[in-house]
């Protein structure tokens, strides 16, 4: 039984344009309103909740680090990291908690270069192409399995 009680939630590079980026792929709501709906998603769950966003792979992966032996739970979307870094796929499988990959739209229905994840081998499971009921989901589903 794990004694930590934090969902820890990561988004990636140009996720902090949502709102305004690609809105006929990626919705009109903003980053705000997503990790509201994550943040309470958690709380009325019982957990405690923190979130990241950056633009930068090493910060990334320090987050990553830092939630070793602390987090019960990592929700992220990495962008388009997720196509790419192995070295963030490497920071996760060193997590040992519950990890979900999270996306807003359904990459495996977009163009060629995003339908492999580097990230899906390391995680528990993956919510894509359900926008922003996408972050309450993944953080539901994280519930579920912590303990
Ligand atoms: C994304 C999908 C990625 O392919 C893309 O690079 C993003 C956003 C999504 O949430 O749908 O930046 O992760």
């Amino acid at each position: 039984m794990t004694t930590t009680t934090i969902i820890l939630l990561l988004n990636g590079p140009n996720l902090n344009l949502l709102g305004t980026r690609e809105p006929e792929i990626y919705g009109t709501d903003t980053l705000a309103e997503c990790v509201g709906d994550a943040e309470e998603a958690a709380r009325s769950a019982g957990f405690e909740f923190e979130h990241l966003q950056s633009n930068h792979e090493g910060e990334l992966i320090d987050a990553i680090h830092a939630a070793r032996d602390r987090v019960a739970a990592i929700v992220m979307n990495p962008g388009a990291f997720t196509h790419t870094s192995y070295a963030i796929a490497d920071a996760l499988a060193a997590f040992d908690g519950v990890k979900v990959e999270l996306h807003l739209s359904n990459p495996s229905a977009r163009e060629a270069w995003r339908r492999n994840s580097v990230i899906a081998p390391v995680v528990t499971g993956t919510i894509a192409g359900f926008g922003r009921a996408g972050y309450r989901l993944a953080v539901e589903a994280t519930t579920g399995r912590i303990g």
